[in-house]
């Protein structure tokens, strides 16, 4: 579903970041699956392609549904979408891929690293109480959501690297201790492969089932080329845009 979306709203949540709220038309009431799905986002009116950017929060609304995006700038066409201002209308593809497999009853561990934070909180809305967070950062600038998460989940960690937030180091140690206090049902995960490498051997360690969202470079977004195909554990090849973006941890190939 391609759908021209006024911004209603934008922020900076961090130094480094910037939110923006989408008037999406019908698009969550259409094709909301579970959190963690994406949009894909039409960044300049050149031939420059469509760029993937998770939903952070989605609401099915009157007269339109809402969506908001977090998101950081790395290269041409997120820097195109930065300078957005509200007011005007993105073209937006979407709601593409599978989302996490929860349910708004379960009691999830949701660990979030850098900007792969913001997904992870359309999962603590949706478990509005049944989720606990833990959420990396480089330092006290690149923070973000963590207020955002205090409203939905009893515990919130925060670990940063320099240690100027939180725990010093990285999302691993907060995670060690509350799955070693809490019995959950599941761990989701969205970050950079090394953090879900950790995250995903942590979860094995403690026997709690493990979803991890994967990051790849996409071109349609519809599964119709082979521009995010990965290799998998088994040997076979996915398509990260139409079979994730979250994958069952068991089935990725952390070594490739
Ligand atoms: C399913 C999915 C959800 C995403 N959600 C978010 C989000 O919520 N917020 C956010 O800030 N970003 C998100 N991203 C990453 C975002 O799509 C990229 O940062 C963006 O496409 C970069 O485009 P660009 O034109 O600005 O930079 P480019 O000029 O295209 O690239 C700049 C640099 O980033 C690298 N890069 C670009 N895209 C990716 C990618 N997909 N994976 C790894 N490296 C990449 C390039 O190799 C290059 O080094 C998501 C990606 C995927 C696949
Ligand atoms: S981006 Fe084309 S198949 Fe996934």
């Amino acid at each position: 579903m391609e759908t021209k979306c006024p911004i209603v709203y934008k922020d900076t949540p961090s130094a480094h970041a910037v939110r923006m709220e989408l008037e999406v038309g019908r698009m969550v009431a259409q094709s909301f699956r579970s959190p963690g799905q994406f949009v894909h986002i039409k960044c300049g009116h050149s031939r420059l392609l469509r760029r993937p950017i998770s939903v952070c929060t989605c609401q099915s609304d009157d007269p339109a549904d809402l969506l908001t995006i977090v998101f950081e700038v790395r290269g041409e066409g997120t820097e195109w979408l930065a300078r957005r201002e509200v007011g005007e209308s993105l073209d937006v593809l979407g709601l593409l891929g599978n989302g996490f497999q929860m349910d708004p009853k379960s009691r999830c561990l949701l660990v979030g690293g850098g900007i792969g934070v913001p997904p992870m909180l359309g999962c603590a809305q949706y478990a509005n109480g049944n989720c606990d967070a833990v959420l990396g950062f480089r330092d006290t600038g690149h923070a973000l959501l963590v207020k955002e998460f205090q409203a939905h989940c009893p515990t919130v960690a925060v670990a940063t690297e320099d240690g100027s937030l939180g725990e010093k180091g990285f999302v691993t140690g907060p995670m060690e201790a509350l799955l070693a206090a809490h019995s959950y049902d599941a761990v989701l995960c969205c970050g950079p492969k090394p953090m879900l490498k950790a995250a995903a051997a942590l979860a094995k360690a403690h026997g709690v089932p493990c979803q991890v969202s994967l990051e790849e470079r996409m071109a349609c977004g519809v599964g119709a080329c082979l521009g995010c195909a990965v290799q998998m554990a088994d040997g076979t090849m996915k398509h990260v845009c139409k079979d994730g973006p979250i994958f069952d941890a068991s089935e990725v190939d952390w070594n490739g």
